[in-house]
């Protein structure tokens, strides 16, 4: 299949375009570069063996968008595109809800006008706010998010879900990610975050490498086993390897889809595992809970492996090894 990526030169995105290679698949790469690197492009292509189409363009124009449909049939569209720091969100939400719901209308509306049938979304388990059970499943309820990035991701998953009830052609999959980490083996592409990191891996990688002084554990009087939250880490290959069965799934109408291991971890065995595996000690501090954050995420893995025949394979030491393999080797992340 010809699979166009937006945001394709972003983490998760670039991981996804390796794999739908392997698998014998064609992407296509549009970004902006707004918070993303040409060069993550260039050792995308350089891992693959073969070049990638790519066009720099916002995917908010619409006009610029529609040359890559003339020049391509596109069978799917993956769309990551989008603004993702929950902190940012708070400060600008404005900025959050134009960029990422007009990006998506463009998308749906290029959609329309060029053919394509198949569009499969970038959500995050963000959208079940503050949920009073675990594990989460797919039809618990959504909403109650705790800041504007979570909100457009609830927002978009109702418009592709209006965008393919008034469209039959229209399938759409809605994949909710957990907490992505790791990086592709090679350690030569990886999550690349802008300033200091907001989340917990990256964190602890740019302590382990000197950048940063010390990690604060945001609270430990959870009502968890160890007092620290609980999240489903899922190895950001294992993500892109269900977003490769999603893309190839004959999919009817909208499907709504949890990406995750089924298995939580605390922030203390996180801080642990990764000693372990890299042989480096995590200096780290107790500080206060971190506003909005939940005790315990973690995903009913079940629906994915039903329909998509797909279960993460990754273990919790790979995740730690090529989190620090990819941060080991780009200290400063890419182009620095
Ligand atoms: C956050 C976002 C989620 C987004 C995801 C991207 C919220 C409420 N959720 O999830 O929408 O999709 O990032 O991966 O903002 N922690 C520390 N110290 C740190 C950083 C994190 O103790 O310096 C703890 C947190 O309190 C939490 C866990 O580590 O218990 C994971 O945090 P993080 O990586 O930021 O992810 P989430 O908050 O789960």
């Amino acid at each position: 299949m010809k699979i166009l990526l937006t945001g394709g030169a972003g983490y998760i995105a670039s991981h996804t375009c390796i794999e739908l290679v392997k698998s014998g698949h064609t992407p296509i790469i549009v970004d902006n570069f707004y918070n993303s690197q040409k060069e993550a492009i260039s050792r995308v292509e350089e891992l693959c063996g073969q070049s990638i189409p790519f066009y720099e363009i916002d995917v908010c124009d619409k006009e610029a968008m529609s040359v890559i449909f003339k020049e391509h049939t596109i069978d799917a569209i993956i769309h990551f595109a989008g603004y993702k720091a929950v902190g940012e969100s708070v400060a600008k939400p404005l900025a959050y809800y134009k960029n990422n719901i007009d990006s998506t209308i463009s998308v749906c509306e290029l959609m329309k006008e060029n053919g394509v049938t198949k569009i499969v979304f970038s959500s995050s388990a963000t959208v079940y706010g503050l949920a009073e059970k675990v594990p989460l499943k797919e039809d618990m309820p959504t909403g109650g998010c705790t800041n504007p990035y979570g909100w457009t991701k609830y927002m978009i998953e109702q418009i592709l879900t209006d965008f393919a009830n008034a469209n039959k052609e229209m399938n759409v999959v809605l994949l909710r990610y957990f907490n992505p980490v790791g990086a592709h083996e090679s350690g030569r592409i990886g999550e690349d975050p802008v300033g200091i990191p907001n989340n917990l891996m990256p964190y602890i990688c740019q302590v382990a490498v000197g950048k940063l002084k010390q990690l604060a554990i945001f609270g430990d009087d959870y009502p968890t086993p160890d007092g620290t939250g609980v999240r489903d880490y899922i190895h950001v290959v294992d993500l892109a390897l269900g977003h490769v069965a999603a893309c190839e799934f004959d999919c009817k109408g909208v499907e709504v889809i949890n990406l995750g291991t089924g298995v939580g971890y605390s922030v203390l065995d996180m801080v642990k595992a990764f000693e372990e595996a890299n042989g480096i000690k995590i200096n780290y501090t107790i500080a206060p809970r971190r506003p909005g954050d939940i005790a315990t995420c973690y995903s009913d893995a079940t629906k994915a492996k039903k329909l998509l025949h797909w279960e993460a394979k990754h273990t919790l030491v790979d995740m730690c090894k090529d989190s620090w393999n990819w941060q080991k080797n780009n200290p400063k992340g890419y182009n620095k």
